[in-house]
C-alpha cells in the first residue's frame, strides 16, 4: 500500500499577532475562505479576475484556461503582455521612480541603492546591447553570473526583448554548463570575469571558455562579460564582449516585445532523480501573477518593507522572489553577493539589523548551519543583534525540523513573527502550500494549507483519495496559472513524471510524500517519495526520524535512509552531524547509543535507528539539499559510481563511510 505512516505529534500552534492580522493583505481565516469558496465556485472566473487585476496587459485576454490538450494547459493564451513592463515601467507610472529597488550588498559589505527608474533605464540599455548582437524574440540566453545587480538587469533585459533566459547556477561546473547550454540551444552566454564569496574570487569567465571547449554548443555566437573583479578573463575576439563596452552609447529606452501570454520565460534546469537535468519550462503571463500574488499573499507585501530574499538567481526562488516577484509588486529588495558565514556567521542578522529588513526568507539548510554556528560562539547569537524591524519569517527548500523551527521563531523572528513555511518546487513557480502571515495558527514543521484556488491533496498509488491522518503522495488536482508548462524540448518526459497515467494523466504528482492532519487538515510534507523507508512493513518518511534526532540537544542536522535487511527489509541508518565537533571511538558509540535511545523513546522503537554515523557536514547539492541518494550507496556499503559533481562538499563522503 502506498500510504505513509506517521509518527510523528506535534502539538504546538503559534496564533498570529493581531497587529498583523488587522494589517494583512489577506486579514483572517474568514478571508482567506472566501477567496478559496471563489475559486471552487468559478475557478477560471477567480483567475481571470486576479489576472485582470494584477498583470498589466498589453492586449487583454479573452480565453482563460484551455485544457483541451492536457496536460499541456495553457492560460490566458491570447493575451500579450512584456513582464519587464510589468515589473520596471509600472513602477516608473505609479510613483515608485525613486523608490529604491534594490539594496545591493557586496561580499566585502559594501552596499549600492539603485531606484527602480536606474533600473529601468540599465535593463533598457542591456536590452538594446543584446539587441544589437542580433539576439531577439524567442532565442534562448544562458545567464552564468554572480548575485549582482547585473544579474537581475540580465534577466529582466532577457525578458524585455522576448528571450528565453536559462540561469545556470556559478557554481556548476563547465561540463553542467556545457550540457544546459547545449540542450537549451543557446545563442548567447552573459558571465562575469569572477565573483566574490567569502572573500575569495573564483572564476566564471573560464569556465564557460572550458564549457564552451567542450564543443556542442553550435547555436552559440556572443559571450557577455560583466567586469567584476578585474581578474582574469580571455577575451575571444568576435565571440567576447564586455558588458559595459556593449551598453556604452545605447539608448536608455527600449520599447518592450510584446509577447503571448505563454511565451516562455525561461527554462530552468532542475536535476531529476535520475537522467540528465529536466529543463522546467515556465510562461510568462501566469507565471508573472503567481509571482505576483504569492508576493501579495505569502508575505504580504507592503511598500514600507524592506524583502530579502537570500536564495541565488541560479534556482527558482531567486527567479520568482528576487528578480521578477519583488519587482512586480514594486518593492525594496536586499541583493546579497556573499555567503551567511563571511565575515563570520552573524552576517544574516547583522545585514538584517543594517537594512532595517522586515520580511527575511531563507532555507532550513541556513539556518541549521546558522544554529550550530551560533551555539559554539554566542556572540554571534542573533539575539545579539537588532532584529526588530523584522515582521515575518520564511523558510523553502526542505521541511523545516520543528526544533529549528523554534530556534527560528525565538531568536530570529523574537517570538513575534510569523513562519511561512513555504511548500512548492522549481515546476510550480512559486508558493502552493503556505500559511498566510494574517491568517494561519502555525505548528513548527508543516507547511499547512494550499494558497486559495491550489488542489492540493494527498492520494495513494491508484489516485484514491487518502483519508486525513494518513500518508501518501502530493499532488495537485487542477491546474492553475503558475505551473510548468513542459520540459523544454521532452513534452514526453513532462506527461511521464508529472501526469502519470496511473493517475488519469491530468493530476499533477509533485514527488513528495504528505500527510494531513486529522484535525486541522494542515498538510506536513515527509520528504521525496522516492526516499520512503519500509521498516517491516511499516512505510515512514525521511523526515520524522530526521526531526526527532534534530530535536536532541546534541544534534544539529541528520540525514536518514534506509538498507536493505533480511529481517526488515529495510534498516534505519542515520547520518549525525552534532553541534560540537565529531565524535570517535568509544565516546561516539556512546552517543550512538544515546541517540538510538532517544528515537526510540521520542517516535517509537520501529524508528530507531540501527546503525548512525557522525559527520561534520552531509552531502548536499549546490541548493543545500541532502543527497540521500549517495547517503543510500554509503549506507549499503557499496562504492558510489554516481556522478558527485553537484555535490557541494564531496570530501565528507570518506568521513560517513567509517562505522563505528
Ligand atoms: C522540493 C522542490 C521550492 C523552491 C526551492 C526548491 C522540497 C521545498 C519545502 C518545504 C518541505 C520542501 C520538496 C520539493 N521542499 N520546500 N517548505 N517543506 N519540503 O525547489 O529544488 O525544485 O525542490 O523541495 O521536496 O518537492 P526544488
Amino acid at each position: 500500500m502506498a500510504s505513509i505512516e506517521s509518527v510523528m505529534h506535534e502539538q504546538r500552534v503559534f496564533a498570529p499577532p493581531q497587529a498583523l492580522v488587522e494589517q494583512a493583505n489577506i486579514s483572517g481565516m474568514a478571508a482567506y475562505q472566501a477567496l478559496c469558496a471563489e475559486a471552487e465556485r468559478d475557478h477560471e472566473g477567480f483567475w481571470a479576475r486576479l489576472a485582470r487585476e494584477n498583470v498589466a496587459w498589453h492586449r487583454p485576454f479573452t480565453k482563460v484556461l484551455d485544457q483541451s490538450n492536457a496536460p499541456f494547459y495553457t492560460w490566458f493564451e491570447d493575451g500579450q503582455l512584456n513582464v519587464s513592463y510589468n515589473c520596471l515601467d509600472r513602477n516608473l507610472q505609479n510613483g515608485n521612480a525613486e523608490k529604491t529597488a534594490i539594496i545591493f550588498e557586496a561580499d566585502d559589505g559594501t552596499s549600492t541603492p539603485v531606484t527602480y527608474r536606474e533600473l529601468h533605464q540599465r535593463v533598457c540599455r542591456f536590452a538594446n546591447a543584446l539587441k544589437s548582437r542580433g539576439i531577439k524574440k524567442g532565442d534562448r540566453v544562458v545567464i552564468y553570473m554572480p548575485m549582482s545587480i547585473e544579474g537581475v538587469v540580465a534577466m529582466q533585459a532577457c525578458a524585455r526583448i522576448g528571450a528565453t533566459h536559462s540561469v545556470v547556477f556559478a557554481g556548476f561546473s563547465a561540463k553542467s554548463l556545457n550540457e544546459r547550454i547545449i540542450d537549451a540551444g543557446a545563442v548567447a552566454v552573459i558571465t562575469a570575469d569572477e565573483q566574490m564569496r567569502g572573500g575569495r574570487a573564483l572564476p566564471l569567465k573560464n569556465v564557460v571558455d572550458e564549457a564552451l571547449t567542450l564543443g556542442g554548443c553550435d547555436a552559440l555566437h556572443t559571450v557577455v562579460v560583466y567586469r567584476r573583479t578585474g581578474g582574469p578573463a580571455t577575451m575571444q575576439a568576435g565571440r567576447d564582449v564586455w558588458m559595459h563596452e556593449l551598453s556604452a552609447g545605447q539608448s536608455e529606452q527600449c520599447e518592450p516585445e510584446w509577447v503571448g501570454a505563454e511565451h516562455p520565460l525561461f527554462i530552468l534546469y532542475t536535476s531529476g532523480s535520475t537522467g540528465k537535468p529536466k529543463g522546467v519550462q515556465h510562461s510568462s503571463g501566469g507565471y508573472l501573477l503567481w509571482a505576483t500574488l504569492t508576493m501579495q499573499w505569502t508575505f504580504d507585501i507592503k511598500p514600507s518593507d524592506v524583502f530579502w530574499c537570500t536564495a541565488d538567481i541560479g534556482w527558482v526562488t531567486g527567479h520568482t522572489y528576487i528578480a521578477y516577484g519583488p519587482l512586480a509588486v514594486g518593492a525594496t529588495q536586499i541583493v546579497f553577493e556573499g555567503v551567511p558565514t563571511y565575515p563570520n556567521a552573524g552576517r544574516f542578522w547583522d545585514m538584517i539589523a543594517r537594512h532595517k529588513v522586515s520580511i527575511f526568507y531563507t532555507a532550513p539548510t541556513a539556518i541549521r548551519s546558522l544554529i550550530k554556528a551560533a551555539e559554539s560562539d554566542k556572540s554571534i547569537y542573533p539575539t545579539q543583534y537588532d532584529l526588530s524591524s523584522l515582521r515575518i519569517l520564511g523558510s523553502v527548500g526542505e521541511p523545516i525540523n520543528p526544533e529549528a523551527w523554534m530556534w527560528y521563531y525565538k531568536n530570529v523572528g523574537g517570538e513575534r513573527c510569523p513562519i511561512v513555511d513555504t511548500w512548492w518546487q522549481t515546476e510550480t513557480g512559486g508558493h502552493v502550500i503556505a500559511p498566510l502571515p494574517g491568517v494561519t495558527p502555525q505548528v513548527p514543521g508543516s507547511c499547512t494549507l494550499p494558497l486559495p484556488g491550489v488542489a492540493a491533496a494527498i492520494v495513494d498509488e491508484t489516485g484514491q483519495d487518502v483519508p486525513n491522518g494518513q500518508g501518501g503522495m502530493l499532488v495537485i488536482k487542477r491546474p492553475w496559472p503558475g505551473l510548468l508548462r513542459t520540459i523544454w524540448g521532452d513534452p514526453e518526459r513532462f506527461k511521464n513524471s508529472y501526469f502519470p497515467a496511473e493517475l488519469g494523466g491530468k493530476i499533477y504528482l509533485a514527488g513528495d510524500g504528505a500527510i494531513r492532519d486529522r484535525q486541522t487538515g494542515y498538510f506536513t510534507i515527509m520528504g521525496r517519495i522516492d526516499d520512503v523507508l519500509n521498516v517491516s512493513g511499516h512505510r515512514l518518511g525521511t523526515m520524522e526520524i530526521e526531526s526527532a534526532l534534530v530535536a536532541n540537544p546534541l544534534v544539529a542536522e541528520a540525514a536518514v535512509v534506509g538498507r536493505p535487511d533480511d529481517t526488515t527489509g529495510e534498516a534505519v541508518v542515520a547520518f549525525v552531524v552534532l553541534k560540537r565537533t565529531r565524535p570517535i571511538g568509544e565516546e561516539a558509540k556512546q552517543i550512538a547509543t544515546d541517540l538510538r535511545n532517544w528515537v526510540a523513546k521520542e517516535i517509537g522503537p520501529i524508528a530507531k535507528p540501527r546503525d548512525i554515523r557522525f559527520g561534520e557536514n552531509l552531502p548536499k547539492t549546490r541548493s543545500g539539499k541532502i543527497m540521500r541518494r549517495l547517503l543510500r550507496v554509503i549506507a549499503k556499503g557499496e562504492e558510489i559510481t554516481q556522478d558527485t559533481s553537484t555535490l557541494e562538499n564531496p570530501a565528507i563522503l570518506e568521513q560517513l563511510k567509517q562505522s563505528l
